[in-house]
């Protein structure tokens, strides 16, 4: 199981802070429910001793009060623990403080007087998420298991929809075209069509198209004759007839020059190739899948990319989701890279801490599944115990408010 700290009472505690006793009783009246406990101060400071000592999951916080305003216990309660949620609360209302409160990591901002069904609707989604939280990195060892397809790691919706798509697609298609961002399994789905198709006993060879030179590129795709041109010596087949009654992966395909996308989409009409510098065409059979992180229809629109090429591939279309979006995915994956990382590295580390967990949980992931994978390694690597603490994980994601900003929430 991944969670080394849990919360065995599974109450939300609450920490209120207001210098007004009035508005103190007012919000703990609004929040009082069976799930939640909650504590009181009229004082600042006593309030953070309270925080420190009780580690609750939520603090509520007036702004403006003598003495340490709500803007430092904001501080402080983040550099304790960026998994507390500190909600603030104020009478003057300025979108500057606001906009401040939540760059510094405030969860929530709120203008008095907060009418009684804003505040409870507020904190209790905060209370749900809270709870979801802890009941998403609670899971069983085989779940890992039973939500792997090819090698890929998923059980969310939009993972399993994608599952079943590459199965009912890859006993037919000629082409095919994966989309997506940056990190989020392109290359695994085109392993998983190959090896589902009827070819899997084929070659699955792969020209990831950023690397190539421009000259280079037919030769490489088509194959030359010898004296074709300068430093062809000898006679070489390209890489569809190396593919021939297998699959071919052309990765990152807007990096490919226009002029070679012509003679591309010439062989996947035609199933003939011609080696540069030669007037023999030869049939080749291969199964063509193309990836790209790249919008394809803006790059048409910018000439970039030719129509007929798109309309060719997109016959059919797999995209990947970012890991934003299927973000249920998360504990499976830790634990998938987890247990990975631990073989690798000869270590028995069984899980991540509470406040790292959160810190994961809360990461937007530009990089998706690759940035994941990086991040967990990194934990892994450092981990002294049995577990990734929250100084385990790169710089970038120990600091709340950059983490936050970059989030844009
Ligand atoms: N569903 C998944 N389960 C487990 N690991 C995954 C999954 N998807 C991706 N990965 C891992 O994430 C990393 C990135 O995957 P991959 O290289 O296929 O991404 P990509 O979409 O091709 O990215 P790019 O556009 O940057 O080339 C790989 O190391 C892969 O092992
Ligand atoms: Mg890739």
């Amino acid at each position: 199981m991944v969670p080394c700290e849990t919360n065995p009472a599974r109450k939300i505690s609450v920490v209120i802070i207001d210098d007004n006793a009035a508005s103190l009783e007012l919000l703990s009246t609004a929040l009082a429910s069976d799930d939640v406990s909650i504590v009181t101060t009229e004082d600042p400071e006593e309030g953070l001793e309270i925080i420190f000592r009780e580690h609750p999951q939520i603090v509520i916080t007036d702004l403006v009060m003598p003495g340490t305003d709500g803007l430092d216990v904001l501080d402080r309660v983040v550099a304790f623990d960026p998994a507390i949620d500190v909600v603030v609360i104020t009478a003057w209302d300025s979108s500057e403080t606001a906009v401040e409160a939540i760059r510094r990591g405030a969860a929530d901002y709120l203008k008095k007087p907060v009418p009684f069904a804003v505040l409870r609707e507020r904190i209790a989604r905060l209370v749900g998420d809270a709870q979801r939280r802890h009941r998403a990195f609670t899971f069983s060892p085989e779940t890992v298991d039973a939500a792997q397809f090819e090698g890929m790691i998923g059980r969310s919706p939009a993972m399993w929809e994608m599952f079943a798509r590459i199965r009912r697609v890859a006993p037919h298609f000629r082409t095919v075209l994966i989309g997506g961002e940056t990190g989020t399994g392109k290359e695994f789905v085109a392993r998983a069509l190959h090896n589902l198709s009827p070819v899997r006993n084929g070659r699955f060879v792969v020209l990831n198209c950023s690397a190539v030179v421009e000259d280079l590129f037919e030769s490489e795709l088509f194959g030359h004759v010898r004296g074709a041109f300068t430093g062809a010596v000898q006679d070489k087949a390209g890489l569809f007839e190396h593919a021939d009654k297998g699959t071919l992966f052309l990765d990152e395909i807007g990096d490919m020059p226009l002029s070679t996308q012509a003679k591309l989409l010439r062989v996947l009409q035609n199933q003939e190739v011609q080696r540069v510098g030669s007037l023999t065409a030869r049939r080749v059979d291969v199964r063509v899948i193309a990836a790209t992180h790249r919008d394809l229809r803006a790059a048409i629109a910018e000439k970039q990319f030719r129509e007929d090429l798109y309309y060719r591939l997109t016959m059919v279309e797999i995209t990947t989701s970012a890991l934003e979006a299927h973000m249920e995915d998360l504990p499976l994956l830790i634990k998938h890279f987890l247990d990975r990382f631990s073989r690798e590295y000869g270590k028995e580390i069984e899980g991540l801490t509470r406040r790292a967990q959160i810190v994961l949980a809360r990461h937007t992931w530009p990089g998706n599944i690759r940035e994941l994978e990086n991040v967990i390694g990194h934990g892994c690597m450092m981990a002294r115990g049995s577990s990734v603490e929250i100084q385990d994980l790169p710089e970038y994601l120990r600091s709340p408010v950059k983490a936050r900003a970059a989030g844009g929430s």
